[in-house]
């Protein structure tokens, strides 16, 4: 399984604080079959977002924990108008392994009446946004048909792998299957921070999915289109699913 959202790196945001975290981390994604982790610090007002001092500590990890995750690079963006501008200066400052793909994180409070517009500029330079965990904010949860129109538009949809198990609450988990249930999931990620409230594993959400969809869209969604992502090749993932009338497919969200 490939990893695309994982706060691995050491002292740079709310993830682990020390590099012996970050390898026991990695050591543990390794151990329940991760083959490839993508280090995504917060790239907000936070805390300061620096890809060259990143890319250096994404090495130094790799040679103290081994081949084993392969550990790549990227963020978790969040929409600010900073970081917009800059990304669309350079994109590869942002992306995953200075490749197509964005992951993007929206804010609990609010969406901006522009966001619709600053996706196509990014589509425009190149870059997919890939929204994050939309299960586990309120205001993407309740307003899918928004979700639906950017995917529509070519943007993909990353949830969390404890949300389908039930670890983000009763309406995180329920939305989760709905996205997937509608082919408006995408990919599975982690989103792991440390090694026990929010650990960088994917086995138990994987065998979820075996059970509830079968071992194809599990193969998709933890494995072919992650690694797609790490490598930055095109994705085409089917439709999101119509509704059984005349209503046009994201109607079924309004
Ligand atoms: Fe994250």
């Amino acid at each position: 399984m490939i990893d695309i959202h994982c706060h691995v790196l050491p002292g740079v945001d709310d993830g682990p604080e020390d590099e012996a975290t970050s390898i026991a981390m990695c050591r543990l994604a390794a151990e329940n079959g991760t083959t490839d982790v993508v280090a995504t610090p917060h790239a907000n007002a936070n805390y300061e977002y620096s890809p060259e001092r990143n890319e250096e500590m994404r090495r130094q990890l790799q040679a103290a924990v081994g081949p084993s995750p392969r550990i790549h690079l990227g963020c978790d963006f969040h929409l600010s108008y900073d970081n917009i501008e800059a990304a669309l200066a350079d994109p590869a400052q942002f992306t995953i392994n200075g490749g197509r793909y964005l992951l993007v994180e929206f804010s609990d409070l609010i969406i901006s009446q522009g966001t619709s517009e600053v996706f196509a500029r990014m589509q425009e330079a190149g870059v997919t946004p890939i929204i994050t965990h939309p299960e586990r904010n309120p205001l993407l949860r309740d307003h899918r048909s928004r979700l639906a129109a950017w995917v529509h538009r070519g943007c993909l949809i990353q949830i969390t792998a404890d949300s389908l198990l039930g670890r983000f609450g009763r309406h995180a988990q329920s939305a989760a299957i709905a996205l997937v249930d509608a082919n408006l999931a995408h990919i599975v990620a982690s989103d792991g921070h440390d090694l026990k409230e929010r650990p960088p594993v994917l086995a138990g959400s994987f065998e979820f999915v075996v059970d509830r969809w079968g071992e194809d869209l599990a193969q998709d969604l933890f494995v072919d289109r992650p690694r797609a992502v790490v490598d930055g090749k095109p994705l085409q993932p089917p439709a999101p699913k119509r509704r059984h009338s005349k209503k046009t497919w994201w109607a079924f969200w309004r």
